[in-house]
């Protein structure tokens, strides 16, 4: 027999779709050849898999062997197919046995001394495998990764020669067991840690339970990073598909994915430096960017004037569709990107319009190139603007503050409401449920249904505030997350009242 057939799998988006290693080894000078838009480190793999072969006392064919990673137009990237090209060598040369070879997948980088490397991306190759009903063969560092899938046996090897052990002479490899996941691991930040600012977390709770997005503006040093840095401890915990699809991002992203942060909502906060590649992803190896590592959890963007306004722009689509498509010459990935958008502001450039402790300095009209460096496009997509002001000092020391409130008892509220609302749109729609912040124009219609003296008081605030008809819409939403939040069917006039409350840029114009 001198041919072999392996299962790997590349790496698209935060897919893995299927490779098969096909080794074939024919009489001639001795060479080899691996065919099938491999990239530069895949061509490499030729050198590593031959000092792995030696330096583990195989014999390394001296014939003409040719590798081909088939479908051919699916570009491959990276050492992870060195295991299964070495192996697949190992069988088309009668060393290791063919037999068991088709109920694996296998995956892994070699060291030149036969020991295997950790890969980027195992989690979305173990749910793959599983749904295609194979075990999966990994490097024992990408074991615990690997293991977070359920219902798929996961091989974890050291060294070359282990997993020919394994193959050949059967079950020599134990199947990794996986220590329990640990679950939500609580975050260092409470809600407690910031005094006052009563109003501020009404408005992130409200943000929370209905997945809203949140503007806050005030002069420096009044807690508005401390406010955004605790969402994620309000939020609701994470479901076990929406924990996968997050560390599944992570686990393709440059940075890994540490098993430690299972089912912790992410929080990431760009600078405002980061240029439009970081921020929603790219490369000619596709990675994600920010706002997809912020999938189901927070991207909070501090300064958000100071952000290039092209910048900012390419973050309008996202927002809109939950993801991105990264488009460059040879390929196209896709990646998820529903993330809660929080962002802070100074109220003007030197930060102390309207505060009482300092005068400002600036213009109005500095201020409003200010606020103008926010596209109005993008403004419409944020649903609540809050002021943040300056405590006054006594509130800042005292100890004892009779209001504070621990993060997790916030978020047994924000649970609840959060329930209500997956509820009643899954309930009606039979689809998946939703948060309020992501009803369609016609759902706001049934389900933010509001009284006479309701609709009254929001058409009079929109003439009186000369509210944007933009506005309209996510003050309803805002409504209904209220009432949620409240264990009300129907909107109350008081719960419209309190949404227009967070309109306050609307105000203005
Ligand atoms: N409400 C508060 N409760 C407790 N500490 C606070 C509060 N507000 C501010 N602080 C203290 O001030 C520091 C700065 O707060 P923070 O970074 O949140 O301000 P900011 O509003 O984001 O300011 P800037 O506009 O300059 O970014 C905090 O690290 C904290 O020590
Ligand atoms: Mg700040």
């Amino acid at each position: 027999m001198s041919l072999a057939v392996l299962y790997s799998r590349a790496c698209e988006g935060i897919n893995a779709p299927l490779v098969d290693v096909e080794v074939h080894l024919a009489n001639g000078l001795p060479a080899l050849a691996i065919v099938g838009l491999p990239e530069k480190a895949v061509q490499e793999s030729k050198d590593r898999v031959r000092g792995a072969l030696v330096n583990s006392r195989f014999e390394f064919p001296a014939r003409r062997i040719t590798i081909n990673l088939a479908p051919a137009d699916l570009p491959k990237d990276g050492g992870r197919f060195d295991l299964p090209i070495a192996l697949g060598v190992l069988a088309a040369s009668g060393q290791i046995s063919n037999e068991a070879l088709n109920q694996y997948e296998f995956i892994g980088e070699l060291a030149l001394s036969g020991e295997l490397r950790p890969v980027k991306g195992v989690l979305p190759v173990a749910l793959a495998a599983r749904d295609a009903g194979r075990a999966l063969v990994v490097p024992q560092e990408s074991a615990a990764e690997a293991a977070l899938v359920s219902g798929i046996d996961i091989y974890p090897v050291r060294y070359l020669l282990e997993i020919c052990e394994h193959l050949t002479q059967g079950n020599q490899i134990p199947c990794y067991t996986a220590p329990p996941k640990s679950g939500r691991t609580t975050s260092s930040l409470d809600l407690s840690d910031v005094r006052g600012q009563l109003h501020a977390k009404r408005a992130l709770e409200i943000a929370a339970a209905g997945n809203h997005s949140l503007l806050m503006i005030g002069p420096p040093g009044t807690g508005k990073s401390m406010l955004a840095s605790r969402l994620p401890s309000i939020l609701p915990s994470m479901t076990e598909a929406e924990a996968l699809e997050t560390a599944a991002v992570l686990s393709v992203s440059s940075h890994g994915f540490n098993a430690e942060h299972w089912a912790c909502r992410p929080f990431r906060q760009p600078h405002h430096t980061a240029s439009g590649i970081a921020l929603v992803g790219g490369g000619s190896n596709p990675r994600p960017g920010e706002i997809s590592l912020a999938h189901n959890g927070v991207m909070f963007l501090d300064e958000l004037p100071e952000f290039d306004r092209r910048v900012l722009e390419v973050l309008r689509e996202p927002l809109e569709s939950g993801h991105i498509t990264i488009s460059r010459a040879a390929r196209q990935a896709e990646f998820p990107a529903r993330f809660q958008l929080i962002a802070a502001m100074n109220p003007c450039p030197c930060g102390y319009l309207g505060d009482s402790s300092r005068n400002c300095k600036c213009s109005a009209d500095k201020v409003a190139r200010y606020r103008d460096r926010i596209s109005g496009p993008l403004m419409d997509r944020i649903d609540m603007h809050i002021e943040v002001p300056r405590l006054p000092t006594a509130l800042l020391h005292r100890s004892t503050d009779e209001f504070i409130e621990e993060s997790a008892s916030v978020r047994r509220r924000v649970e609840t409401a959060r329930n209500r609302q997956l509820q009643r749109i899954g309930h009606k729609n039979s689809a998946i449920g939703r948060p309020n912040s992501a009803l369609s124009s016609r759902e706001v219609e049934t389900v933010c249904a509001l009284d006479d003296a309701a609709r009254t008081l929001l058409y009079r605030a929109m003439e009186k505030l000369k509210l944007s008809a933009r506005a309209y819409h996510r003050i309803l939403k805002v409504a209904r997350t209220i009432a949620d939040l409240d264990g009300h069917n129907a909107i109350q006039i008081a719960h419209v009242s309190e949404a227009i409350g967070y309109r306050r840029l609307d105000r203005q114009e």
